[in-house]
């Protein structure tokens, strides 16, 4: 019936009608605050429109729904997108705090959280999720994804995908996933975003493709292109990413949407004009015009010059008719508009408690000299720190849906966490003594409040407050908008006017507790030099308060790991763990220069905090670290095995993660490649033994050919608590 169902409505639509189903304006109101609905209900009732994003609240949905199916001749339904990325109201911690959980369960019941509480507010369509592979944390966008792994990330494409779509789109609380952006938008030349990326096929498959391919797996029903050029061509009109790649070798079925106005950037790409360049788009397989316009003012005079196809209009009209019909649009299109649902089903008692749990797991303990933590629920806590009481900073970027009103602040988490203990606060600093930089770090409202006192005003209340108290919690950092779009930065410190209060505040002698806001891997050498204790909190979410003092003072044990490397210095970015061995590598690891060998005469070679890093309130110890044989066939499979033990005072989970070394093979190999992982909790004393199976699959890599093939030879297998671990056992693999 679908088929047929489309192919007669198809059949009874003008040109424009269809052109005018590829057309996706934005509302307006969400970015700009002003609703610019007249123009857009005008083309909706002229059957100009297919869609309309970032609207928000069910009653308006309703009535723009409602000027689509009963205004316009065909009365199509229209489709709701909005950027819920990390949540809706009820908001999760950005997507790399998220990954740093490594629980793909909690990370695919947010999703599904985002998507009962959009839907219940009109949204069928979200552009989430952003997995993007980032090795370079000047790139503002690296708080979106999850991280650098490209098995990781595939894991939690794959999370994400099913939590939002579910195994049902037409069920009314599952909505529309769009996975982004298509591709390499993680790799801009010197982390500036929307830079040039060049990249070579075999670490695009290696390393880039993977986590939008497992979305493509797992079913997702749109694809959103990236801005920047491939291989010398935008992706929006890569007729190879988009058609090659995307449909005849992954079978992509759904649609493709451009980024923003990302048809018309071509023209500044140097592609045409926009008659030129939006036929390349359609060309190359583009199905929906995000604002550009370029396919409502343009396809009917391409079609007329023969430029483009009507085949391949009528392509891009059925596959947005279809993702409507598959979430039920045509059988009810007023279904995602249930006004009680909006009432009841958002920002529960219930969705925010999940969120304080996850984002309490997505803490990363980075340092805690002599158990300064966890905190005791009782004497005098200094909170001291521009982002200490800032709760429109908590949930982080991309964070449209979020109600920043109701967020919980550190201060009042503490407050209430730690009712008993007497919670003393002061700002200390600006968030930079420069104000022109903080405007820049703006969007959405989430600026700090600029205090007007003098840096040495704000100091002397602070000290005075630290001076009174029994320890000291500094919350520096970033705000939320120094990290996600259009946020790119050459420093990766904390910004200076908070490092100098943090100094201030150690010299007091008071112990200090540095409880970290960022959206990116940051470089914390004086910090991790100076400071007792430092908990990374990335931004948590509408319940990140909360979430934090839970893991300060001990309900939570935390158990959140990097997923993204911490340099040393900006100079070693681009950086990550997966690396090649090159023809020169160190032969030390103490940081000895060695002339001639690929390293710096004025830094080490390793990060500060490497991949799969973070400290948990308890120890564990890895024993027994076993092949189940050493010899392995293709057919075969493998079992690896490792004992853990809760060695410390605290009830504790532990991600054990196992790398893989191909020794040798007919392209070079990295040192290590994530190739499973296993998140456990253990009780004091507990030992668990974890198995894991190595198979052909997980030996498989792209060759030169771009054929995915396992090679005969030595590998090497390691076991640890982060990607530094050289605990590892050795096997063949044979033909
Ligand atoms: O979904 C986003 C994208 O990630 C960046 N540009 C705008 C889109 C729609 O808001």
């Amino acid at each position: 019936p679908k088929a047929e169902f489309i192919a007669e409505l198809m059949g009874k639509m003008t040109l424009d009608e269809k052109i005018g189903q590829l057309n996706l304006p934005t509302s307006g109101d969400i970015t700009t605050g002003a609703a610019n609905s007249s123009n857009v209900a005008k083309n909706i009732e002229e059957g100009k429109v297919g869609g309309l994003f970032n609207i928000k609240s069910v009653q308006k949905i309703r009535e723009v729904q409602r000027i689509a199916v009963e205004k316009s001749r065909l009365k199509i339904p229209l489709l709701f997108g909005m950027d819920v990325i990390h949540g809706y109201e009820t908001t999760f911690p950005i997507p790399l705090g998220l990954s740093c959980t490594w629980d793909m369960k909690l990370i695919e019941r947010s999703a599904q959280i985002a998507a009962q509480e959009a839907s219940a507010d009109g949204i069928n369509w979200t552009f989430s999720p952003m997995v993007d592979i980032s090795r370079d944390p000047r790139w503002g966008r690296v708080s979106e994804g999850s991280g650098e792994d490209p098995f990781l990330g595939s894991a939690i494409a794959k999370a994400m995908v099913m939590g939002y779509q579910g195994n049902d789109l037409s069920s009314k609380n599952t909505i529309l996933s769009c996975v982004k952006h298509f591709a390499l938008y993680g790799a801009p030349d010197a982390g500036r975003d929307y830079n040039t990326v060049d990249m070579s096929r075999i670490k695009m498959y290696n390393d880039y493709f993977p986590p939008y391919k497992a979305a493509i797996d797992a079913g997702v029903g749109s694809v959103m292109a990236s801005f920047n050029e491939v291989e010398g061509i935008p992706a929006t009109g890569n007729k190879w990413l988009m058609t090659d790649v995307l449909r005849k070798q992954w079978g992509f079925k759904g649609f493709v949407v451009t980024d923003f106005t990302g048809i018309p950037e071509m023209i500044q790409h140097g592609m045409g004009d926009l008659q030129t360049v939006s036929a390349l788009a359609l060309n190359a397989g583009i199905e929906m015009d995000m604002v550009g316009e370029g396919f409502l003012t343009t396809l009917k005079k391409s079609l007329d010059e023969k430029k483009v196809s009507l085949e391949q209009i009528d392509h891009a009209v059925q596959l947005i008719l279809e993702a409507k019909y598959d979430l039920g649009l045509f059988q009810d299109p007023y279904k995602y508009c249930d006004l009680n649902r909006a009432k009841t089903e958002i920002f529960t008692n219930n969705n925010r408690s999940e969120a304080r749990n996850t984002a309490a797991q997505s803490l990363v303990l980075l340092k805690n000299q002599e158990q300064l933590l966890p905190l005791k629920k009782s004497g005098t806590i200094a909170v001291i720190g521009p982002l200490a009481d800032a709760k429109e900073n908590m949930a982080g970027t991309w964070s449209v849906a979020t109600n920043m009103e109701k967020s919980v602040s550190l201060i009042a988490g503490i407050k209430e966490v730690a009712a008993n203990s007497t919670v003393l606060y002061a700002k200390g600093s600006n968030l930079d003594y420069d104000a022109v930089f903080e405007e820049k770090a703006t969007m959405f409202g989430k600026t700090l409040h600029r205090d007007n006192r003098s840096a040495a005003e704000l100091l002397a209340e602070a000290l005075k407050i630290a001076n009174q108290s029994d320890v000291i919690i500094a919350a520096l950092g970033e705000s939320a908008e120094m990290s996600g779009e259009s946020s790119s930065r050459t420093q990766l410190e904390i910004p200076q006017a908070q490092k100098d209060l943090l100094q201030a505040l150690l010299k007091t002698g008071k112990p200090v507790v540095l409880v970290l806001f960022t959206g990116r891997p940051l470089v914390l050498v004086q910090e991790n030099e100076t400071v007792p204790a430092i908990l990374n909190t990335w931004f948590a979410g509408s319940e990140a308060g909360l979430a934090i003092a839970d893991v300060l003072f001990g309900d939570v044990n935390p158990s959140g790991k990097l997923t993204a490397t911490f340099p040393r210095s900006v100079g070693q970015v681009p950086i990550y763990y997966n690396q090649k061995n090159t023809g020169r590598p160190l032969g030390n690891k103490d940081g000895k220069f060695e002339k001639f060998r690929s390293n710096y005469i004025d830094e080490r070679n390793e990060p500060l905090y490497p991949f799969g890093f973070g400290l948990s309130y308890t120890t564990f110890n890895y024993a027994n670290l076993k092949v189940s044989s050493d010899k392995m066939n293709f057919n075969d499979a493998i079992k690896v095995t490792v004992d853990i033990t809760n060695s410390g005072n605290y009830d504790g989970k532990e991600v054990v993660q196992l790398y893989v070394r191909d020794l040798v093979g007919s392209v070079t190999r990295p040192v290590k490649e994530l190739k499973g992982f296993q998140k456990i909790a253990l009780k004091k004393g507990e030992t668990k033994t974890v198995t894991f199976e190595i198979t052909v699959e997980t030996l498989k890599f792209y060759n030169s050919e771009l054929q995915f093939t396992a090679e005969p030879g030595a590998f090497e297998v390691f076991v640890g608590t982060n990607s530094d671990t050289e605990f590892k056992v050795g096997f063949e693999l044979n033909k």
